[in-house]
This record gives structure tokens, sequence and C-alpha cells, in this order.
């Protein structure tokens, strides 16, 4: 038996925003409660959706404190705020910090009882009966706004915990991506969130939980980051490539929220901090050697590789000998690093603390989603392979 979860609505296309009003009098919610971060609170697009859901009568509270890596309490507190304002929808705008932070916001409003810690896809929570989700993406990566996942934080000694929970009843009732709010995106970031799409429709493709509804989301996802991440990165102002690398987001999100993501992800969380390297640039980094590793060790891993090959040669225009090498290609285009010291990691660090990189790649429930399981020394050469 299998589930495949999706949001009920995706509005999309530029000016989308401004259909929250009309979308808040057909559902007839009389209040809204808007989660975002100050970044985002300072960029206009609230007062968009604001203006938008006033002149639909509709009564606004705006939560604009949302932190980057939010932590539990954070997300407890909007659920508590929400307790007290009593909105039929949450309206999540940002990127996927604010959007988990509404996730378990959503939680805690709809479920006071329940310990958002112990959020999973095995206990029914009966979500929904309050309020809608509705989460508006400002970057083209996480596919939050299309998935179960929720990744929240808790206090340790010297910083923050991720703690990666999730459920099909937190999936957001309604994702709106409005290509817009992610031209605001600069190159970097334009680079990294484009990359670690790329790297979720590739680990999707050969998950252990991999199925026709995945595949098909999956292969075209991959697809569009071959033909308009470039476009993206080159002109920022290409309103094209911004509008079809915000739909590749949702739906490498949709596919691997259905099919798990693999090794690369597990290793990417692991290094990520310890280089200093955002999450994009890190699973960019080590995906074309975890496509290798895989395709020595598993004929059916091979065999979806070369299938996605043959799909990007005949519909991006790809040529290449092997996936990894039409990947490093798309790198090398984009400008997106191969190893962490190209990458300007803390490649010292990597190297001191590969044991615990090592551990935490273990303990990552992404791991159990690869088509290989692979042995504490193939993880070793790994990390030592993407370090330099
Ligand atoms: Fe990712």
């Amino acid at each position: 038996m299998h589930v495949f979860s999706l949001p009920r609505l995706i509005y999309y296309g530029s000016g989308s925003l401004d259909m929250v009003g009309e979308l808040a009098s057909s559902m007839g919610w009389r209040k809204a409660l808007i989660v975002t971060d100050p970044v985002v609170a300072g960029l206009g697009f609230i007062n968009r959706v604001e203006n938008s859901l006033r002149s639909a009568g509709v009564e606004v509270a705006v939560y604009d404190k949302v932190e980057p890596e939010p932590l539990f309490s954070q997300a407890e507190e909007i659920g508590r705020l929400a307790q007290e304002f009593k909105p039929q929808a949450i309206i999540a705008v940002g990127g996927g910090s604010v959007i988990d932070a509404a996730k378990g916001a959503w939680v805690k409003y709809e479920r006071p009882d329940y310990d958002i810690r112990g959020i999973t896809p095995f206990e029914w929570m009966g979500i929904g009966r309050k309020c809608v989700l509705v989460a508006i993406p400002t970057t083209s990566g996480t596919g939050s706004e299309a998935t179960l996942g929720i990744v929240l934080s808790e206090p340790v000694e010297g910083g923050k915990k991720k703690v990666a929970l999730g459920s099909p009843e937190v999936v957001p009732t309604i994702a709106v991506l409005d290509p817009e709010l992610a031209k605001t995106m600069p190159r970097k970031l334009t680079v990294s969130t484009g990359i670690d799409v790329l790297a979720h429709a590739v680990e999707a493709a050969v998950s252990s939980e991999a199925s026709d509804f995945t595949d098909a989301l999956a292969f075209k996802a991959a697809e569009t980051v071959f033909r308009f991440l470039p476009r993206a990165v080159e002109d920022p102002g290409d309103m094209e490539a911004r509008e079809r690398m915000h739909l590749a987001a949702t739906m490498a999100g949709m596919a691997f929220s259905n099919s798990g993501l693999g090794l690369a992800h597990a290793v990417a969380h692991a290094v990520g901090p310890v280089a200093s390297l955002p999450h994009g640039t890190s699973v960019g980094i080590v995906l074309p050697y975890v496509v290798e590793y895989n395709a020595a060790r598993s004929g059916e891993a091979a065999e979806k590789y070369e299938k996605l090959l043959r799909y990007l040669e005949m519909m991006a225009g790809v040529s290449a000998g092997s996936l990894a090498e039409a990947i490093r290609n798309l790198y090398r285009r984009v400008g997106q690093p191969e190893t962490v010291a190209q990458a300007g990691g803390d490649v010292r660090a990597v190297k001191t603390e590969v044991e615990r990189i090592v551990d935490e790649t273990f303990q990552d429930p992404d791991l159990v989603f690869n088509p290989v399981f692979p042995s504490r020394e193939d993880v070793v050469e790994l990390v030592k392979r993407m370090a330099e």
C-alpha cells in the first residue's frame, strides 16, 4: 500500500499573488494570519497579499518574525497566536523556513494538545478542521509548499539542531506560485536553490519509493532545470525562465514528498553546517558523486539514470556520456561549485569532522530511500571526494 499526497489547489503564474482575496471570498474566510520573515516583510509582497485580503473584507494579522532554521518553540508561538486570533487561513509567505514554521503552527492551532515534535506519518491528527494552510514560496527550491516534510530545530549547546518530521496531513492545502516573488532571488541563491531542485528530482527518480506518479514529476522537473536554470542565472529578468523554475521546484517537491530522497541529501545535511555552505550548494556538490556511486552498485539505479539521461537528451538538448557528466556540465554553465574547496567552504573542518559527518549521515531519515545502502567506508570516501 502506498499513499500519494499533494496540495488541493495550485494557483500559478504572474499575478496569482493578487488572487488570494478572491480565494478568501470563495472559501468564506473572515480572518487570515499571514506568517513571514523580516526580509520578506520588507519586500512589499505582504502588502499586496494584505490588500487583496482586506478588499475582500478579511481581517488580517501578520506574524513577521520567523527566523532562519526556526525553532519548534517559534512554531508553537505562532500556533498560540492562531488560537487567540482564530483564522480560517494561515498564509505562509517566504522560503522553506517560513513555510515549515507555518506547518508546525497549523498543527499546534488545530491540535493544541499535540506535541509537534512527535508529528509522524503513522498517526492521524485530524488537521484541517479549523483552517487551511496557504503556502506562497518566495524562492524556487525547497518545494515545501507541496511537501509533507517539516524541518524545525531544537536549541543545543552552541547552536541549533535540525529535526526532520513529516505527515501527509501537513501538505499545504493551497500553493500559490507567483514567479514575481522569485525574481528577487540574487544570482547565488538562484543557483543553489535551482541545483537543489535538480537534486530533489534526481534522488526522487531512483528512490526505493519511486512510482509512476513521482517519476512523471521528477523527470519533468529535471528537464526544466536543464533548460531554464542557465537562463534564469544569466538573465535574472527572464520571466519565462523564472516561472518555469518556480513550477519545477514545486514539481520536484511533489515528487520527493512522495518518494523520499537519498544519500546525497543525507550527506549534504551533515556536511553543509560543518563546511558552512548553504543546503543547495552542498547537496549539489555531492550529487554527481552519489549518482556515480549508485550507478556502479545498483543495476536498477543505473538503468533509471540512463533513462533520465535519454529523456534529457530528447527534451533539453543535453549531450553527455553519463548523467553525472551531464550534471557536471550544467554546473559549469551556471557556476555551481563541484567541491567544498571550490565553493569556498571549510575543507579543514570537513576533514577533521569526517567521523561525525558519517554518523549523522547514517542517522538521516533520507538515507533509507537510497537505492544502495552504503557502508561507513563508502560514506567516508564520498565525503573525502566532495571535499577537494
Ligand atoms: Fe534539498
